[in-house]
């Protein structure tokens, strides 16, 4: 019999890592607070616990006007719209994300230009997203991936000499610092997620940090249906005009519940950060594994997913075998979004999207090569659930007794994914 759970051998890891969210009696006892309070959604906005969580929030990134909303991809569609940006103007997005990060563009009318990613950190390049800029670019749109941060020095001098509005991708970045900076306090706007996988969550939701008072009141009134709001987005402001807006207002209840998260968030973080130190020695022993190098500018490092790569010409398989072996391991695992310009659903022949039919020239995903981007979804990136450092040291020696012992069985592992190739193409 195989040693490779996947091949019908013993697994490494038995017990399950451990679930998300977490939660207790102070869940409990805030939600039912608000429950007794009748007090239960968005309006008036902002709600008293909305308020708290936007100062709170505020705190823990170290900076910015925070103003909660229903997720993590209307905040990025505000943004735009609350620095001005449209119909026609262009976005530079990278090209390894969720796809949220060039919808939202798109919903605010504007084209997202994908670009590539650097290796090292799998995050925007700067070079490369210098090299899309044109006389419609008005925005740069970096996300701080899985555990990384884009090199926020590059993009902020770059967007200082062409006049941009940066807006950070923040869905994996809480609590990250660059150069002790809180992630989303260093662009003109943060965007970050609270839906259920995210390391501080209400259930959905969303927060956008804002550079100054007078953008978080534009964005307060885009998403409560264009009321007017003070400054820094606080209570309505009758003085002032309505403009156009919608509903995306975030609700008390989750509001308390992301309360309570903010409570626990600290130690998270910690063990969280522990265990990735822990994990980048394991990793880094293992040859054809290749451990995302640390820039030191990174000060504080977050782990929504802890991403490495695997080379598979050293390592024996391809990340997507490799992924399937470890999974069957009992270690959560994925192999990662797929290339922006590869995700059939911006086609402008299959979406009835307005931009990409408008403005087809940008979507011909045929012609566009962005070699890094490829390289990381189509063959190398894996990325492991943060549950893995909840589980302690135990949680990382057991992922990384699993990535050995695949290595030590890659060439069986390989033999056996070709032979299932050949049986079912
Ligand atoms: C990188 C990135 N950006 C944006 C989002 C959108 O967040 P939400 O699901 O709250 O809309 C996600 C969500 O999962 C994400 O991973």
């Amino acid at each position: 019999m195989s040693d490779l759970a996947i091949l019908g051998g013993p697994k490494t890891r038995t017990e399950p890592y451990p679930a998300w969210p977490v939660w207790d009696e102070r869940d409990l006892q805030a939600v039912t607070e608000v429950i007794r309070s009748g007090r239960w959604g968005g309006y008036p906005y902002p709600g008293p616990k909305t308020a708290e969580l936007a100062r709170r929030f505020a705190e823990l990134q170290g900076g910015g006007y925070a103003v909660p909303m229903v997720n993590g991809t209307v905040t990025m569609e505000v943004a735009l719209r609350a620095a001005g940006i449209g119909w026609g103007d262009e976005v530079i997005v990278p090209a390894y994300t969720f796809q949220a990060t060039a919808s939202a563009p798109m919903a605010a009318g504007a084209i997202p230009v994908i670009v590539d990613i650097d290796p090292n950190n799998y995050c925007l390049d700067p070079r490369a997203a210098e090299k899309a800029i044109t006389p419609r670019t008005k925005a740069i749109l970096p996300v701080h991936l899985g555990h990384q941060m884009a090199d926020m020095d590059a993009i902020m001098a770059l967007a200082e000499r062409h006049n941009l509005v940066v807006i950070e991708d923040c869905a994996h970045a809480h609590g990250a610092k660059w150069r002790g900076r809180g992630a989303g306090t260093i662009g003109h706007f943060g965007s970050f997620s609270l839906q259920s996988s995210k390391t501080l969550t209400s259930g959905e939701g969303g927060i956008l940090l804002c550079r100054t008072p007078e953008l978080a009141a534009k964005a307060a009134s885009i998403i409560d249906c264009g009321r007017p709001h003070a400054l820094g987005g606080g209570p309505e402001d009758d003085s002032q005009e309505y403009q156009v807006g919608g509903n995306f207002r975030l609700s008390e209840l989750q509001a308390a519940l992301a309360l309570v998260g903010l409570e626990r968030f600290p130690e998270q973080a910690r063990q969280r950060e522990a265990m990735a130190a822990y994990m980048d020695e394991a990793l880094s022993e293992i040859p054809g594994v290749r451990v995302l190098p640390r820039d030191e500018r990174h000060t504080t490092r977050s782990f929504y997913r802890y991403i490495f790569a695997i080379d598979p010409a050293e390592f024996g398989v391809e990340h997507d075998v490799f992924c399937a072996a470890l999974e069957a391991e009992g270690v959560d695992c994925w192999v990662g979004y797929e290339a922006m310009h590869r995700y059939r659903l911006f086609q402008p022949q299959t979406s009835r999207l307005a931009v990409p039919n408008a403005f087809p020239q940008y979507f011909d995903f045929q012609n566009m090569h962005l070699p890094e981007a490829e390289r990381a979804c189509q063959r190398e990136a894996v990325w492991l659930d943060e549950a893995i450092f909840r589980a302690g040291r135990q949680g990382v020696d057991d992922a990384a007794a699993a990535i050995k012992k695949i290595r030590q069985h890659a060439e069986e592992l390989r033999k056996a994914a070709q032979a299932f190739r050949e049986q079912t193409s």
